[in-house]
């Protein structure tokens, strides 16, 4: 099984709790990266709320200093609209305590030199420097100037080799994971290492594409697997359903065929919609049939799962003892349509299961559900909680020491 090695291999990574922090420079690596309305207004600040407790031990253990290093969406060169600066705020108010902003690595050094023992400085946007992406050594040695310890803790970012996550760790003298780091591995961990059985994983979402290696790759790991959202249609089709208007992906309907086949020779049940909702139109959605999964109506595609399936998919989550959830189940967005991902987020809210979630919409999904305080566990990282439960070894995670 390749999730158990490679996810033991990152818990024996070394965290700030294995280390001396007094009288230290800290760099910490955090993922701000939170979604914003036009206005700048933060909808979510899990991310931030979730690196708070790295920043305050760094704080409560006597730290020379603190820079935060995060970016912010996918900016192209320097642009405003993607300046940390947006956050500066919340983060004080957050951390009740003030924070000085940094708008280049050569401000956070002077920052670094004039202000009080204990102080947090967050810099700007990193992705403003052209290395980063291209995990430049100039800018992991720069970055690596700035601390004696530096913290990875973005965990939503821990699958991007940066020089942010990756490059600077080489020239770092202390290189430690953070407290959410290792609160998100441990709790992967508990889900496909050693996990209570049966083991149920619910995938969904709009491409089968981008969940290909999960599946292949978790067929060792679970027992039984509901496949729901959009990508569900392709599964549909290759078992030979004419799915009319609906979102498929023609060219891996052999791959899902493939998919089918390995889970039944390696004893996993795989559950498809038996019913579906579907709209001749998902804008307007004027017109809503509900039929069973084999006879959408001509110039219709399915966008939600029937209440047959909700009740089908309910019985296999009851009977679950360890729940991951990776993908919306249908068009949540729309709320004809989202009642499907709804009440599988109820069902689940009711069972005693462990259940562990990918970050992203899934997490959006739940929110809006009002289910958040009823799962185990929400992870931050979307990209980079699919790529562990693909059983790779995430490089933020790579570079650290180990115990
Ligand atoms: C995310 O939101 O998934 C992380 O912050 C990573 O962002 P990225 O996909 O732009 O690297």
């Amino acid at each position: 099984m390749l999730q158990v090695a490679s996810i033991a291999l990152m818990q024996r990574t070394k965290s700030i709790r294995d280390i001396e922090l007094k009288d230290k420079k800290i760099l910490i690596r955090v993922d701000f990266n939170v979604p914003m309305d036009k206005d700048f207004n933060i909808s979510d600040d899990t991310r931030m709320r979730e690196a708070l407790p790295t920043i305050n031990y760094c704080i409560d253990n006597d730290a020379k200093s603190i820079i935060l290093v995060s970016h912010l969406g996918r900016p192209k060169g320097k642009d405003s609209a993607f300046s940390l600066k947006h956050i500066l705020k919340r983060l004080e108010r957050l951390l009740d305590k003030n924070v000085s902003f940094a708008d280049s690595i050569d401000s956070a050094i002077t920052l670094q030199k004039t202000l009080p023992k204990g102080s947090v400085i967050l810099l700007e946007n990193i992705r403003f420097y052209e290395g980063e992406e291209k995990n430049s050594r100039e800018l992991s040695e720069k970055l690596a100037s700035l601390c004696d310890v530096y913290v990875s803790d973005a965990f939503g970012t821990s699958h991007r080799a940066h020089a942010s996550t990756y490059g600077v760790a080489e020239y770092a003298k202390e290189k430690v994971a953070g407290l959410l780091l290792k609160k998100e591995i441990d709790s992967f961990a508990k889900a496909l290492a050693n996990p209570l059985q049966p083991v149920l994983l619910i995938v969904g979402g709009a491409k089968v594409s981008s969940k290909l290696e999960l599946l292949v790759n978790i067929l060792d790991v679970v027992d039984k697997i509901i496949i729901g959202g959009a990508m569900s249609n392709t599964f549909l089709k290759a078992i030979g359903y004419n799915m009319q208007k609906s979102l498929t992906e023609d060219a891996l309907i052999e791959d899902a065929l493939k998919i089918l086949h390995l889970a039944k020779t390696k004893n996993v049940k795989i559950y498809l919609p038996v019913d579906v909702v579907s709209t001749d139109d998902v804008k307007e959605h004027k017109n809503i049939k509900i039929t069973p999964a084999q006879d959408v109506p001509e110039g219709y595609m399915a966008v939600d799962m029937g209440p047959a399936t909700t009740k089908l998919f309910t019985e296999v989550i009851h009977s679950s003892q360890t729940i991951i959830w990776n993908g919306p189940l249908g068009v949540y967005e729309i709320s004809q349509f989202s009642r499907g991902t709804f009440n599988i987020a109820r069902a689940i809210s009711d069972t005693y299961a462990f259940s562990l979630i990918g970050g992203g919409d899934t997490a959006d999904a739940i929110d809006k559900a009002g289910e958040r305080d009823n799962m185990s566990f929400i992870s931050t990282g979307g990209g980079a909680s699919l790529e562990l439960l693909e059983g790779k070894i995430l490089p933020a995670f790579e570079v650290l020491d180990k115990k």
